[in-house]
């Protein structure tokens, strides 16, 4: 005869469950909660720019790249991995050395680059428009990409 203290084995499986509901509704949340309380990096002199995913490079004192963070192949957004030193697109595995050029992968040519003037310390990027290997744009300073007609 069960007492009060006796717990059934429908009612053990049900706490179990809610339990391990619990654990893996906790699992799914935390990067669901990260990535709406993340923001990006903005000051308020990046103007437009702002609107413009770009990776900046500082080669030495004034001297500046900077990429559009899109893969040269189908446009996948590109992350900087600092432990091997590369660009890294998820897309397709393609990757990129921390100048641009092309290291591996499917991509034919390296980042494109936007151009910019550097003036007082300031850096400003002409970004935007994302140059595609056809387009007149691809070649922003003179060199035409190995892809291009
Ligand atoms: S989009 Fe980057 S390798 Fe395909």
């Amino acid at each position: 005869m069960p007492n009060e203290n006796t717990i059934s084995r429908r009612g053990l499986f049900m706490k179990v469950g809610i339990l391990f509901n619990g654990l893996v509704a906790t699992a799914l949340a935390v990067p669901i909660v990260r990535f709406l309380l993340s923001n990006p990096y903005v000051t308020p002199t990046d103007g437009k720019t702002a609107d413009t995913a770009c990776w900046v490079r500082r080669i030495e004192g004034d001297q500046f790249q900077v990429f559009a963070v899109n893969c040269a192949h189908l446009g996948c957004p590109v992350r900087w991995f600092p432990q091997s030193g590369l660009f890294m697109c998820p897309c397709h595995g393609g990757a990129y050395y921390r100048d641009g050029s092309r290291a591996s992968g499917p991509p034919e040519r390296g980042l494109f680059e936007y151009p910019h003037t550097v003036q007082d310390g300031l850096v400003t990027i002409q970004a935007g428009e994302l140059p595609t290997p056809g387009s007149p744009s691809a070649s922003l300073f003179g060199k035409k990409p190995p892809c291009a007609g």
